[in-house]
């Protein structure tokens, strides 16, 4: 097997958990993504990253200073997650009564909702490492998040 395969099989043995990046673009219109690379930088100061496909249809209206929420989300909205997954439900993606979109859409009932602004983009070929600086966090008392392993929701 080549090492991409090797790679890839070790990968699905991590656990992630699945969220929904969420902006709006320059004309106000609103897009999402679901992304299990989230990762935390660092507290001080507050800040994450985030890998994006540079072929995905968000990936342009990344740009440094422009605000986006993470939803993390819960276990009930593994439908949420293939919707935003899916390149042919594009026009689906915010049919869910729980978005908010009137400045920085966010999800109501996700499992958290940090809300960043774009601090720095670096490109690493098929995907753009976004680095967000983190303005504002909340979240659910109850822990349910939606994980991801194997290929598989869990
Ligand atoms: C569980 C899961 C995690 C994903 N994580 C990422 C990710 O971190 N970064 C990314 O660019 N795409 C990720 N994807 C793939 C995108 O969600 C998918 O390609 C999406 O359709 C791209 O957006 P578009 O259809 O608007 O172009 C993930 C998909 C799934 C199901």
């Amino acid at each position: 097997m080549s090492i991409q395969d090797n790679f890839r099989l070790a990968m699905r043995r991590y656990i992630y958990s699945v969220s929904i990046l969420s902006n709006k673009d320059e004309e106000g219109n609103s897009n999402a993504i679901t992304v299990s690379s989230v990762t935390s930088i660092s507290m001080e100061p507050p800040s994450l990253l985030v890998c994006i496909n540079k072929n995905s249809r968000i990936h342009d209206t990344l740009k440094e200073g422009s605000k986006f929420c993470i939803n993390l989300l819960s276990k009930d909205q593994e439908e949420l997650s293939n919707i935003c997954s899916d390149e042919n439900k594009y026009d689906e993606r915010f049919n869910d009564n729980n978005w908010n979109t009137d400045k920085i859409p966010f999800l109501g009932n996700a499992q958290a909702n940090i809300f960043c602004k774009v601090d720095k983009l670096t490109s690493y070929h098929t995907h753009t490492i976004v680095v967000g600086m983190v303005e504002d966090a909340t979240y659910s008392d109850e822990i349910s998040t939606l994980t991801y392993v194997d290929g598989e929701y869990k």
